[in-house]
């Protein structure tokens, strides 16, 4: 791999020119044995192929020509290419080719599952998982950012797990990826990890054009969906459907956010009922994190002074008859935003 040290991610470009021109043609039978699909997403499909000749197991990620440009395939193969050699980010072999229908590019076989299948269903997953996660994923976050690039995807199916303790976690899936700088115009439908400001270009069923202006692309869409994910896989619920006033779980955060805190007022009422599990100092965090005005949204490494201090209240366990159900009431994480079913 070439490291080109980059600060701007402009020389993504670059990589993606010289990739174009000397992408080969070839099927993936000829060259590799395929043992089973092991993933899907809304681009592609994952599948567990082993190298005919050198027995590699390697996990090739296939999207069809049909429904992939191809300077969109370029620029993910590129942008993963670049970041692979983090520990937290996973690894690529440097093999793209392009066969008669699809596009393809080998990836280090990752053989857990991924996060979103640990997630017990209204539980989600034990508190010191979580911080060994979140420990990875941010500093796989902050060396995306520092060359100059935005994930836009972070959210737990794009979490590659080594093991079920989370003692060694990948962030995949650059499908998204783009420099920081990049403006968004629209966006077609909503995720529960999408920032505030995403959802303000969110074009509404019906609708042909959005009324808001253009926004940037910032590392500060990855630290929201980041503290969704915190969120998520604290409790197993999503916190709420999507961050649009019509959202009642979404505008209850915003109303506390908003809330003057003083030493004196710090009380429990005053949190939101689905938040009311979470200890001051992490409803602090989560307050960083999620700040709903993007100035005030910390950078993702901040999280690394939470994590010596407890999470969740001593005996917050899981009291459903005290909770109102999450937005979804279901497992988070499912593609659309909608509830997945609580059945693994
Ligand atoms: N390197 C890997 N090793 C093992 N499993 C993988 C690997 N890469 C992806 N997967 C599995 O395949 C699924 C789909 O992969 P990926 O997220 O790259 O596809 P996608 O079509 O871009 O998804 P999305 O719908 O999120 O955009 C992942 O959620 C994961 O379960
Ligand atoms: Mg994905």
């Amino acid at each position: 791999m070439i490291q080109l040290g980059l600060v701007d991610g402009s020389l993504i470009d670059e990589l993606m020119e010289l990739t174009a021109q000397s992408i080969g043609r070839l099927e993936i039978h000829e060259h590799f044995n395929v043992v089973k699909e092991i993933g899907r997403g809304k681009y592609g499909k994952v599948l567990l192929v082993t190298h005919r000749f050198r027995g590699t197991p390697m996990a090739l990620k296939v999207m069809p020509k049909a429904s992939t440009k191809l300077q969109g395939f370029l620029r993910e193969y590129c942008i993963s290419l670049h970041l692979s050699c983090h520990p937290c980010i996973v690894g690529l072999f440097g093999i793209a080719f392009q066969s008669h229908e699809h596009y393809c590019f080998a990836q280090e076989l990752v053989i857990g599952r991924d996060l979103f299948a640990v997630i017990q269903p209204k539980v989600g997953i034990p508190e010191s998982s979580v911080k060994r996660c979140v420990l990875q994923i941010a500093s796989a976050l902050e060396f995306i950012h520092s060359h100059g690039l935005v994930h836009r995807d972070v959210k737990p199916e794009n979490i590659l797990l080594l093991d079920n303790r989370c003692c060694q976690v990948k962030l995949a899936d650059f499908g998204l990826a783009q420099k920081r700088g990049t403006m968004i115009r629209f966006i077609t439908g909503t995720l529960p990890y999408m920032s505030p400001e995403l959802c303000t270009v969110a074009l509404t069923e019906g609708q042909k054009e959005v009324s808001a202006p253009p926004i940037s692309v910032e590392p500060s869409l990855d630290t929201w969906a980041f503290g969704v994910v915190i969120f998520c896989i604290l409790t197993g619920y999503f916190p709420w459907e999507c961050c649009l006033d019509s959202d009642e779980f979404y505008q209850e955060f915003v109303d506390w956010c908003r809330t003057e805190r003083t030493p004196h007022n710090e009380e429990e009422e005053e949190v939101p009922p689905l938040w009311k599990r979470f200890t001051p100092e992490a409803m602090e965090m989560f307050g960083k994190l999620l700040a709903p005005d993007v100035e005030k949204r910390c950078a993702v490494g901040e999280v690394r002074a939470y994590v010596e201090k407890d999470w969740l209240r001593e005996g917050s366990g899981i009291h459903p008859s005290e909770e109102r159900v999450g937005a979804s009431g279901e497992k988070p994480g499912s593609a659309e935003g909608e509830a997945a079913p609580d059945a693994q």
